[in-house]
């Protein structure tokens, strides 16, 4: 073969590993969570008395996106799975299930109980209940600031023998706004998941690469520079997601290795989300987002009233490219949903944090 075609990689190669790109993706769970081990045996100590069939404690994790909040928890509860079936483990990602009905539907899910149909919350409850008050158990609320309710936590609270609950959230703040009768049976433990150091940030991200890549595809400087990157971001995930584009580019590429050039690639990729501080958007971008803050998971066409009482001008293909932009930005997130009683809906939500949560 003629090295011009030996330099050049066969399209069936690939820099990525057998399984491709999946320890890349934000839910993977890795075998080890370095450099949480401090915070992982203080949520550990609240859900320990399970094991000797008392009821635990709760604890509180907060911690700004992407600092392992998640993964740590994951991990946990996935050793309490493997070790003991006593012990019955629920992660609920309240941003997907954000109200007690929804919650319940997907605990009866998991618990793998399928009548749910035409059943009205209290009665799946007490199923739940019944089912679960003979071992103990352990509920992880994620994104615990996204419930619309909190009666299902006050009903776990009141309901359930030996539990231990580990609430998770973005925001330190939302636990002083929950309701008294709620907060002083919780009386949680605060856990803080601090940013990670460069040192820690870079350790992360090189576990990663060798899981997700095949050995020595990356040069070094390609791969400190986006370790950088996420150090100064404090977000492991954009440190993931720029490895992932790196990678594509040097395939796209047919390149052998993944060079300063394909990081630098990546690099553009993330120009778009760079709008990181509020002051510098446009005064209606900004009134925009006082809006959607104010009045978070309203229809679009409602915002858009709401923007036109406040003395907005734009029309409405201008206002839904400013909403774009937005959620472009990481600043407000954009979900579309089929049915309902009016056709497809846009619902707007806020989101404080500007940074690649979740893309
Ligand atoms: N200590 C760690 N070890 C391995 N992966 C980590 C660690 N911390 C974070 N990650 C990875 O970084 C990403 C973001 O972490 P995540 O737990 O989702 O953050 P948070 O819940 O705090 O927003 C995930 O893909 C996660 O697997
Ligand atoms: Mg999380």
């Amino acid at each position: 073969m003629c090295s011009l075609f030996k330099d050049i990689l066969g399209s069936s190669e690939s820099l990525f590993r057998e399984k491709s790109d999946v320890p890349l993706d934000f839910s993977f769970i890795p075998k080890l969570v370095p450099y949480r081990e401090k915070e992982q045996r203080a949520v550990a100590a609240c859900i320990k008395p399970l094991f000797s069939e008392k009821t635990g404690r709760h604890c509180f994790i907060y911690g700004q996106p992407g600092v392992g909040k998640t993964v740590a928890c994951r991990h946990l509860l996935r050793e309490i799975q493997e070790e003991t079936d006593d012990i019955a483990p629920f992660y609920i990602n309240c941003w997907k299930h954000n109200t007690t009905y929804k919650i319940v539907i997907e605990i009866c899910d998991l618990m793998g109980f399928k009548f749910v149909q035409n059943k009205k919350t209290e009665e799946l409850f007490r199923w739940i209940k019944q089912n679960l008050n003979k071992k103990s158990v352990v509920f992880a609320l994620d994104e615990s600031d996204k419930l619309e309710d909190l009666d299902f936590l006050y009903m776990i609270l009141e309901e359930i023998e030996r539990k231990a609950i580990v609430l998770i959230t973005n925001y330190k703040d939302w636990i002083n706004e929950v309701e008294e009768r709620i907060k002083s049976r919780l009386m949680p433990e605060m856990i803080e998941f601090k940013p990670y150091s460069h040192e820690e940030t870079k350790g992360i991200l090189k576990q990663r690469m060798e899981f997700a890549f095949q050995p020595n595809v990356w040069e070094n400087n390609a791969f400190d520079i986006i370790a950088k990157k996420a150090a100064d971001m404090e977000d492991i995930r954009t440190g993931l997601y720029l490895m992932k584009q790196a990678g594509l580019a040097a395939e796209d590429k047919s390149s052998r290795k993944i060079t300063l050039e394909h990081a630098k690639l990546a690099l553009d990729k993330i120009k778009d989300f760079s709008i990181k501080n509020k002051d510098e958007l446009a005064a209606d971008e900004q009134l925009i987002l006082d809006l959607v803050k104010n009045n978070s998971g309203k229809r679009i066409g409602d915002f858009f009233r709401l923007y036109q009482e406040s003395g907005g001008n734009l029309v409405y293909k201008s206002f839904q490219r400013k909403i774009g932009k937005l959620e472009k930005n990481r600043f407000i997130a954009v979900e579309k949903t089929a049915g309902g009683d009016d056709g497809n809906t846009t619902i707007i939500r806020s989101i404080s944090e500007k940074k690649l949560t979740d893309f």
